[in-house]
């Protein structure tokens, strides 16, 4: 018997008999589940001193070991980290429906079927908890759902995918591209396929599911407009340097008049924002609204042990709040989700090096009702790097301006645009 098997063996042993003994039934044992485990035995008195309930594995399933049933059937509470929607999407309903309470890690569970396992959860008095699904140990699912839940919030505002951090810090730094994403793949944050990552994909079902924790709608990865970061290029990090500012992947979820927008794209920000000094494989959430200015949380949000620290917190809440009436996500509200929002830009082209160029661009830009607030202009013998950032105007009306701008018979390569976030807190 392998290593492996025999430890697996060890944490199946049933749970103990005893009045302060709460089953864990745990599902997936990769990374996440398996630092889960090991943190179980390591934190069990601890959680006992606590609550008053000792928590014990009874039972571990893998792809090649256990019974769903059978550790269904010893469990008092179910934590699902296999990840991906099926199985997982039928465990959990399962185990919800059997009036089990719920911890899952689980992203893409919540964001595409979280109505259906919210509304399991309030029908059978049962829990379903789901910190470690947005930005690992970063705890910005308990400040929606508790902390802020008396207030209405204004904004969220996130970097809520490690992988696409790190790449940009290490092109900041003068990596390129595939270097880092390589580095990044090797350090374990990149999904087993990282375009999930790159292309956004990933961010974009976190910013869903805090959308629906901040604003009640019910967000889908389908509604949340989303672009990634493999069309950028060391000259859009160089240039936006002199400018002062710096690239993120950033998640933008937030209440405007009308509805609300959900979106994640690469965005510049300003040095003194509090995202802008988030490098390397970090998360970072600030929520705003009218009664609290802002709040930053930043914090790791992937890997075995802080990704198993969340879990092991939920698990603690789950143990504290047994018996209350339901989880923490109340009914939807449907808002309309809007897709044309204000934003400044960045704009990035190559001209001829000539008179009127200038004037040129600036007058395609006033047409458009784009006011421009800083430019910078390097020589590249015959031709001119012209580099400016407008104030914010709606994005058809810029797109709309930067296809003219293509048009101009002096311009040499389509001006790049990018989304600079304004926001200051005093
Ligand atoms: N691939 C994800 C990231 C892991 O890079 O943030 C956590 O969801």
């Amino acid at each position: 018997m392998s290593a492996e098997a025999r430890a697996l063996d060890a944490e199946q042993d049933l749970a103990k008999p005893g009045a302060s003994t709460l089953p864990v039934g745990l599902l997936g044992h990769g990374t996440v589940g398996a630092a889960v485990a090991r943190m179980l035995a390591d934190r069990g008195e601890a959680i006992a001193g606590l609550t008053g309930r000792r928590p014990e594995l009874a039972g571990v399933l893998t792809r090649s070991r256990g019974s769903f049933e059978e550790i269904l059937r010893r469990s008092e509470i179910v934590i699902e980290l296999i990840g991906g929607i099926e199985p997982a999407r039928g465990y959990v309903l399962a185990a919800l429906r059997a009036g089990r309470h719920v911890v899952t890690a689980n992203k893409q569970l919540i964001c595409e079927h979280g109505e259906e396992l919210f509304a399991a959860a309030r029908e059978n008095g049962a829990q379903l908890r789901f910190e470690a699904a947005v930005a690992g140990v970063v705890p910005v699912v308990r400040v929606l759902t508790e902390s802020l839940a008396g207030i209405e919030i204004r904004r969220i505002h996130g970097i809520v995918n490690g992988t696409t951090n790190f790449i940009l810090s290490a092109m900041e730094a003068g990596a390129d591209y595939e270097h880092a994403l390589t580095q990044a793949q090797e350090k374990g944050f990149a999904e087993a396929d990282p375009e999930a990552d790159v292309s956004g994909a990933d961010a974009a079902a976190k910013m869903a599911i805090l959308a629906r924790l901040a604003f009640g709608t019910p967000v889908r990865l389908a509604d949340v407009r989303y672009e990634g970061i493999e069309h950028l290029i060391s000259d859009d990090l160089q240039y936006a340097r002199e400018l002062g500012l710096g690239l993120k992947l950033i998640g933008t979820a937030e209440r405007l008049a009308g509805g609300v927008s959900v979106r994640v794209h690469p965005a510049f920000l300003y040095g003194h924002h509090p995202l802008a000094s988030i490098g390397g494989p970090f998360n970072a959430v600030t929520v705003e609204a009218d009664s609290i200015t802002e709040i930053t949380m930043s914090g790791p949000g992937a890997g075995g042990p802080q990704t198993a620290s969340a879990v092991l917190g939920d698990l603690l809440s789950v143990i504290s709040a047994a018996g209350s009436p339901g989880p923490p996500v109340a009914a939807p509200v449907a808002l309309p989700l809007l897709e044309d929002t204000d934003s400044a830009f960045y704009l990035h082209m190559e001209v001829a090096d000539e008179p009127g160029v200038l004037v040129a661009v600036a007058g395609v830009l006033d047409r458009w009702g784009a006011s421009v607030k800083s430019v910078l202009q390097r020589g590249l013998g015959e031709n001119a790097r012209l580099v400016m950032v407008t104030h914010p105007l709606s994005e058809s009306r810029l797109r709309s301006a930067v296809g003219e701008i293509g048009e101009l018979p002096f311009v040499r390569s389509p001006p790049r645009a990018i989304r600079v976030i304004e926001e200051e807190f005093e």
